[in-house]
């Protein structure tokens, strides 16, 4: 690949400019990154060895100091190094919680300063592998970073574009995710179709309709080839949560009535099965509130297992089980055993495919009537609609599939690339 090289722009990250837009989809789960000059397809870039992803986890290591990213933060903190892990932060984009300050190795930093590190490390990658950055970058946003809330989900963006200036890009701007998938399934169509795009991530559901065509792909102006968007914030992080606590709360003391015949209450459970959330379960006064609940278990070995979640940080390797099991369920596993043995000797919890279709039902029917919402919206019938394009690792969940088909019977079911689509898809973004 040949680069004209200009000045220096990102000098803090010292690379030299290289013509294209850099794409950065910054998800809830994974992040990825691509490149395109304009004149051919659009490059995914390899992010951690030969991955196009990198998981959107941070692992503070206590002992050396030294900060972790993607796969390798997971594996540390599974395999019991001391420190801190940090997942699912893009769902605190819009959240006063974004601001709040947590120490780390001793220094005091912010959840945004968090986002702004893993960003920098994606571009910090994704120059070493291009040889140098473009002057502009396309970030990838969610329909609707908050539900419901306008200016709150202004205020996720502002922040998000505040985090990436300090990266050095001459002009940042904004696609909606499902628009960027769109765009990457078009270069892939021989002739015209109307299509629904389905993205369902870990954070957030979002659907676009569009025309999308061979023809079409050269037009600059695609507004009107936009029929509608929709969005709403349920993704695989709610799957799990709901998951965790049918499934695997209880055996903590979930739902277990006290001496008083009331139900212990449910904070800490909730917290635990809440990816972004797990991390405030494990500070000192989470602590101290959770020992102090001991008098509302009528079973004692209860609370013990809790506390002992809590006070090893065993939280986030919970979270993970769950959404393994999860994930080998929606691939067709029929039973899953989520292995306890760091709460109790022993201990397990059971996952099973009939498990997730009834604990998901409810998320999922409203996952789908968004869709409905965004056809309809589009003055279209479902019949009306050649194809559902689907992308994001939720995507994948066999009781969802089901239910779209019933949905759009007429409509062909398309897989695209799960976790690279919206990527690909952001760097011909104009
Ligand atoms: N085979 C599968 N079946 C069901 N869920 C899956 C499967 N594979 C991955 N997932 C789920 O997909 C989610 C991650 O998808 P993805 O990487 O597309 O999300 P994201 O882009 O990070 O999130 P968002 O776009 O909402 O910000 C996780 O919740 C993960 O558990
Ligand atoms: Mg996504």
């Amino acid at each position: 690949m040949k680069h004209s090289r200009g000045p220096t722009l990102h000098s803090d990250l010292s690379f030299s400019a290289i013509p294209g837009t850099l794409g950065i989809d910054f998800g809830t789960s994974n992040s990825a990154v691509s490149w395109a000059d304009g004149t051919e397809s659009s490059r995914l870039i390899a992010l951690e060895g030969e991955a196009n992803t990198l998981p959107t986890a941070l692992f503070f290591d206590a002992e050396t100091q030294r900060t972790h990213f993607g796969r390798e933060a997971l594996a540390l903190y599974l395999a019991g190094h001391e420190g801190r892990l940090m997942r699912s932060l893009k769902s605190l984009l819009g959240s006063p919680l974004l601001l709040e300050r947590t120490s780390i190795n001793h220094t005091s930093v912010s959840f945004q300063d968090i986002i702004g590190l893993f960003l920098r490390e994606l571009v910090l990658r994704a120059g070493a592998q291009l040889g140098g950055l473009p002057r502009r970058l396309v970030l990838g946003r969610p329909v609707h970073f908050v539900d419901d809330d306008p200016e709150r989900d202004d205020l996720a963006q502002r922040m998000l574009r505040q985090v990436a200036e300090p990266l050095g890009f001459e002009d940042i701007s904004f696609q909606l995710e499902p628009i960027a998938a769109a765009l990457d399934y078009e270069r892939r169509l021989q002739h015209e179709r109307t299509v629904l795009v389905v993205d369902i991530g870990g954070g957030t559901s979002d659907f676009t309709v569009v025309r999308l065509g061979p023809e079409r792909v050269m037009q600059a102006d695609r507004q009107s080839d936009i029929l509608a968007t929709s969005g709403v914030h349920i993704g695989g992080t709610d799957f799990d949560k709901q998951l965790s606590l049918a499934q695997l709360m209880p055996l903590l003391g979930y739902k277990n009535t006290g001496p008083d015949g009331r139900e212990v209450p449910s904070r800490p459970f909730i917290d635990l099965s809440t990816w972004h959330l797990i991390h405030w379960q494990q500070s000192p006064k989470a602590i101290r509130d959770a020992q102090a609940l001991r008098v509302n278990f009528t079973d004692a070995s209860l609370h013990d297992r809790l506390m002992k979640v809590l006070r090893e940080q065993l939280g986030h390797g919970l979270a993970h089980s769950v959404e393994q099991a999860k994930i080998a369920c929606s691939n067709g596993a029929p039973l899953q055993h989520m292995d306890l043995s760091l709460v109790a000797l022993g201990l397990s919890a059971e996952m099973t495919s009939s498990a997730l279709a009834e604990h998901l039902h409810l998320l999922l029917a409203q996952v789908v009537a968004c869709a409905q919402g965004c056809v309809q919206q589009a003055g279209l019938k479902p019949s009306q609609i050649d194809a559902i394009y689907l992308t994001g690792g939720s995507s994948a969940l066999q009781p969802l599939q089901l239910a779209l088909r019933q949905a759009f019977a007429q409509a062909e079911l398309v897989t695209g690339d799960l976790f690279g689509g919206v990527a690909a898809g952001l760097a011909y973004s104009i």
